[in-house]
């Protein structure tokens, strides 16, 4: 049986999220240099939310670039919002096609004009879109997120229009960039690296981890669909006892 039909699209995750992560051992692997590593996996992005919108996924949240990517190499830096900005320019009319709407999570500020000014013209052209919801972290990490939320929720403490007694994590969630975006049921980190990387702390609370030793620029739809149907043999307790679950 293929491994789409393997899939049980009654119990998809409703929200996917993806550490992009190993173009630059893809390149060296073969005697490239790291760019060609990003430039190639900005094709695998391209399968990838090309599946997610064929499986009617509704939020695809990815990684593409973190708060402490900002300290590589100036010439890398630079090229990473060099693609960033040719994939939106080619791609955008594509979004638009596919019904796909962009938003972007992260500290936005600290992009160059430039880059920001087109990120912000995707996300305006694409806002009335209704299918795939693909949310951009860029220049993004979750210790800044949560320290924004809790300045953002201390400012308003002082203001006089939050009682601090009445702040609770449903509330707290409010203040996250990530506000209206259900937490991601699945998170998929390519490249074999086990960690989080600073990535959607507050939300990967209960998230289904999945790692695979596979490089960025490898990934493509089956092995999305293999993350999937690993997702799927997941038993989820929140907490709970699986007998709790049965009884349900
Ligand atoms: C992920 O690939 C892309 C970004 C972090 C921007 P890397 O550039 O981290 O590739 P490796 O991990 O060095 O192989
Ligand atoms: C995480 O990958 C960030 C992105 C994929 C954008 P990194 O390659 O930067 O993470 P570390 O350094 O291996 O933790
Ligand atoms: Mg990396």
């Amino acid at each position: 049986m293929s491994l789409l039909k393997q899939i049980d699209t009654a119990r998809l995750p409703s929200h996917i999220a993806i550490i992009m992560d190993g173009n630059g051992r893809w390149a060296r692997q073969r005697g490239m240099d790291r760019i060609f590593g990003h430039q190639q996996g900005v094709k695998a992005l391209r399968e990838i939310i090309e599946a997610s919108a064929e499986l009617k996924i509704k939020f695809l949240t990815v990684y593409a670039f973190s708060t402490e990517n900002w300290g590589r190499p100036d010439e890398e830096v630079s090229a990473l919002m060099g693609i960033m900005v040719q994939s939106l320019n080619k791609e955008t009319d594509t979004l638009i096609k596919n019904n796909i709407r962009l938003t972007a999570i992260g500290d936005t500020e600290r992009l160059a004009s430039d880059v920001k000014e087109r990120l912000l013209e995707t996300i305006n052209v694409t806002s009335d879109a209704t299918g795939l919801n693909l949310v951009v972290a860029m220049s993004y990490s979750s210790r800044w997120e949560i320290t924004e939320a809790a300045k953002r929720i201390g400012a308003e403490i002082s203001r006089g229009s939050v009682d601090p007694g009445s702040v609770n994590e449903f509330n707290f969630e409010k203040y996250l960039t990530t506000h209206g975006v259900p937490a991601p049921e699945l998170m998929i980190r390519t490249s074999g690296e086990m960690r989080i990387s600073n990535f959607l702390l507050w939300q990967l609370a209960y998230t289904e981890l999945y790692f695979t030793e596979i490089l960025w620029p490898d990934f493509g739809k089956v092995e999305l669909y293999k993350a999937i149907i690993e997702f799927q043999k997941r038993e989820r307790r929140f907490g709970k006892t699986s007998e709790q679950l049965l009884d349900k």
